[in-house]
């Protein structure tokens, strides 16, 4: 089929090279001509596992190609809606501009029977809207929202759990169109559940505000036991054996980042006052603030450790990016609590096997290591904030040749405590013993 994906950010990259990859026509529009130069010459803007190889092998079949003009987009019949939707400079709620504009750009090359999918996250109330620019071209609109997660995308995008289109009307000629472009996935048995466009809009953001409520719950329960002298990584592994809570997601720590649960749960937050409902998820205020107060837990932490200032003091930061496979650092913890202890007077030197440069791109004042061990080198507290395996898999006995003082502080709670202590070195997670 031939499609085209407007917006080629991460969500719209991987989706054209993913859709080309299993055998249709794409072009993948936007209007950073930097961006798709990169793409068309196969060199993937990000940093994702797979993808680099994916996008150079489906560029070669001939079927994949980007630009910025436009008229490009005239000849594909499905046309998907991947930009972002930020979190709005004045405040809480989504920022549509760019939804808005692809929509619009998207008018005069729309005729009868065309379909426009909107994957983007969307507040609910969108898609309604929308549907509305569009009917006058004779084309549908469908709300097909995407689950991916960074360092997962191809693999969530090819094989997700299940696929979901909203439509103004279910059953209608638009869901055959869809399930044609989805062939594959559907044949291999993916659930597809058809909804009406508030359900579909929902989906998302209710998915990724239980995701991140489920993280704030063991940050909640880590806080209580540093407080009682428990242990949270054996508490979420008790209570996880229980399948209606599950162990997935229950890693305490320094809490989620990334482009998406932060600006989500706020932008809904938002959403649920415009809707006269605020009350109803006033709780993901609470699960907001819970999150950010685990930087500043970790940070106090690292202080405590240091004897009460971290002024001159060098520290080793393990992380950059928000999670581990990624070089994302929007609204990453890990940058937050580099940054503070930079702000505090230390003197830290950050290290992170992908996030670097883009780190430095938003926080030039820092001083970034080349290699691990130039990070580790002469360090008076060692704190890992994103759990890479590089880090994960740091030999204590080694690491301890590196270091000034074995002192390590384990913000994502991935270290075996024991193996650390038994090797002379003091240890500090969030929440255990
Ligand atoms: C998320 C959703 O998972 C995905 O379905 C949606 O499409 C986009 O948003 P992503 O942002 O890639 O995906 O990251 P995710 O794997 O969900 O992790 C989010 C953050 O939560 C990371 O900072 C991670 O470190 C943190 N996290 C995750 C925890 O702190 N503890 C956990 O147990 C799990």
């Amino acid at each position: 089929m031939r499609l085209s994906v407007i917006g080629c950010g991460y969500l719209g990259a991987v989706h054209a090279t993913a859709m080309a990859s299993i055998g249709h026509d794409v072009v993948g529009f936007d209007v950073d001509a930097e961006k798709i130069s990169r793409l068309s010459s196969g060199d993937a803007p990000f940093f994702e596992p797979g993808f680099d190889a994916l996008l150079r092998d489906t560029l070669a079949t001939g079927r994949l190609r980007f630009s910025t003009d436009t008229s490009d987009l005239a000849s594909a019949r499905v046309h998907f809606i991947a930009v972002g939707t930020p979190q709005s400079e004045d405040g809480d709620g989504a920022d549509m501009r760019f939804v808005d504009a692809a929509v619009r750009s998207l008018l005069p090359v729309l005729s009868e029977g065309d379909l426009v999918v909107g994957k983007s996250t969307v507040p609910v109330g969108t898609a309604q809207r929308l549907a509305e620019m569009v009917a006058p071209t004779g084309a549908l609109l469908m709300w097909n929202p995407e689950f991916l997660r960074e360092g997962f995308a191809v693999e969530d995008t090819l094989q997700p759990d299940r696929i979901v289109y909203g439509t103004s009307h279910s059953g209608g000629p638009e869901v055959a169109v869809l399930d044609e472009v989805y062939a594959k996935a559907l044949d291999a048995g993916i659930p597809r559940l058809v909804t009406d466009y508030a359900t579909s809009e929902l989906v998302k953001v209710a998915a990724n505000a239980f995701l991140a409520t489920k993280i704030s719950f063991i940050n909640a329960m880590s806080e209580i036991a540093d407080a009682t002298g428990a242990d949270v990584t054996q508490l979420a592994d008790a209570i996880g054996y229980d399948v209606r809570i599950g162990r997935r997601f229950l890693n305490a720590g320094v809490g989620f980042g990334g482009g998406c649960l932060p600006k989500d749960i706020r932008a809904f937050a938002a959403r649920g006052e415009e809707l006269g409902h605020g009350r109803a998820l006033r709780f993901l205020r609470e699960v907001d603030e819970i999150n950010l107060r685990q930087r500043s837990r970790l940070v106090d932490v690292v202080t405590e450790e240091l004897g009460g200032s971290v002024a001159g003091r060098r520290i080793a930061i393990l992380g950059l990016a928000f999670k581990p496979n990624s070089d994302d650092t929007r609204d990453s913890p890990a940058l937050d609590i580099a940054t503070r202890l930079h702000g505090l007077g230390a003197d830290v030197i950050a290290y992170d096997p992908e996030a670097i440069e883009t780190a430095r791109r938003v926080r030039p004042h820092l001083h970034f290591a080349q290699t691990l061990d130039e990070a580790l080198s002469g360090a008076e507290a060692t704190v890992v904030v994103t759990e890479w395996d590089q880090f994960r898999q740091l030999d204590p006995d080694t690491t301890s040749q590196l270091v000034a003082e074995t002192r390590i502080i384990d913000g994502r709670n991935c270290l075996d405590a024991q193996r650390w202590r038994a090797a002379g070195w003091s240890y500090r997670g969030l929440g255990r013993r």
